[in-house]
């Protein structure tokens, strides 16, 4: 099975959930905790070994290729004010020159043409696809834990990351139907986007960690439109499984909707509780806060 080495990471998205706070600020920049949501996608995909992180961008989403940039004169000051740990960090967190690609979505057309504006970059090889919306909380990462699985496959294979979901939210996001074991995967039989309420073929949701063959670009570059009349990857999926084995893998761990508030807040009290430094303090915090608002 070839390596995969490249990761796709498509932060294009409005952020119209997120207004007024993403008027001027990409919602992959909101922070859980203390870093950017996109700084967690992307640490998960350094974790699993990738090596060049393509970003499919749009307008007014610079500040991400700057927050992936060296910040020589800040790193500077630290060094001069012997802020050790947190050069450290700042050093720690960030992908090396010539590991970084930026291109430009143009039009908000869906997840499978943001996914299809990568394809020169990604080239003839398969890849991972992690949507920045799904923060994973984890050890080892899942697209480590997936990397792993996909070893295993015969090739040539394409690999979802799946989890429950609550029936009344199926409808909400892709579903795939569950086919034989294979070793610690399953066979793919069937998906559907956003299935009307009743429909979906399992509680199993494709939770936005993906391993793709790059056949997939080619019927990307359809352009058919599906649910919301947006270019869907998951149609595309479909049609690639005539030609190629899916599976599906029930990842360990935790994941956060970041798209949704809710999700974002669970996920920063969630990842808040597990942080070394804030962890004893901020439960006090949360049990005066549930004692006041239970009276
Ligand atoms: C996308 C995918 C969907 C997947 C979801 C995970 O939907 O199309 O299959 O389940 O991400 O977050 P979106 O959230 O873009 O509507």
């Amino acid at each position: 099975m070839s390596r995969i080495r490249k990761a796709v990471f498509p932060v294009a998205g409005l952020g119209t959930r997120f207004l007024p706070a993403t008027k001027a600020m990409p919602k992959e920049m909101l922070t859980v905790v203390d870093r950017p949501v996109i700084q967690h996608v992307v640490d998960e995909a350094r974790e699993a070994g990738i090596e060049h992180f393509i970003f499919v961008t749009g307008r007014n989403k610079g500040v991400i290729e700057d927050h992936f940039d060296k910040q020589v004169e800040l790193e500077a000051t630290l060094e001069r004010r012997g802020k050790d740990r947190e050069l450290a960090e700042l050093e720690g967190s960030l992908p090396g020159p010539g590991q970084t690609s930026f291109t430009r979505q143009q039009a908000p057309l869906g997840l499978g043409h943001a996914v299809w504006c990568a394809r020169e970059l990604v080239g003839n090889e398969p890849f991972a696809l992690l949507l920045p919306d799904m923060v994973m909380q984890d050890a080892p990462g899942c697209l480590k834990q997936m990397l792993d699985t996909y070893a295993d496959l015969a090739a040539p294979a394409n690999l979802l990351a799946v989890e429950e979901v609550a029936p009344e939210l199926a409808h909400q996001y892709g579903i795939v139907g569950v086919g034989e074991t294979v070793g610690r995967a399953f066979r793919v039989e069937g998906m559907i986007e956003k299935p009307a309420p009743g429909t979906a073929p399992s509680n199993l949701f494709i939770s936005g960690r993906y391993i793709l063959q790059p056949e997939i670009f080619a019927l990307l570059g359809a352009h058919q439109t599906g649910a919301g009349g947006e270019i869907q990857l998951t149609d595309a999926m479909i049609r690639l499984a005539k030609t190629q084995a899916f599976y599906g893998y029930q990842f360990r761990g935790k994941s956060f909707d970041c798209g949704s508030k809710i999700g974002f807040l669970h996920a920063n009290v969630a990842f808040a509780l597990a942080h070394e430094d804030l962890a004893t303090e901020f439960r006090q915090v949360l049990r005066d806060l549930l004692a006041e608002d239970l009276g």
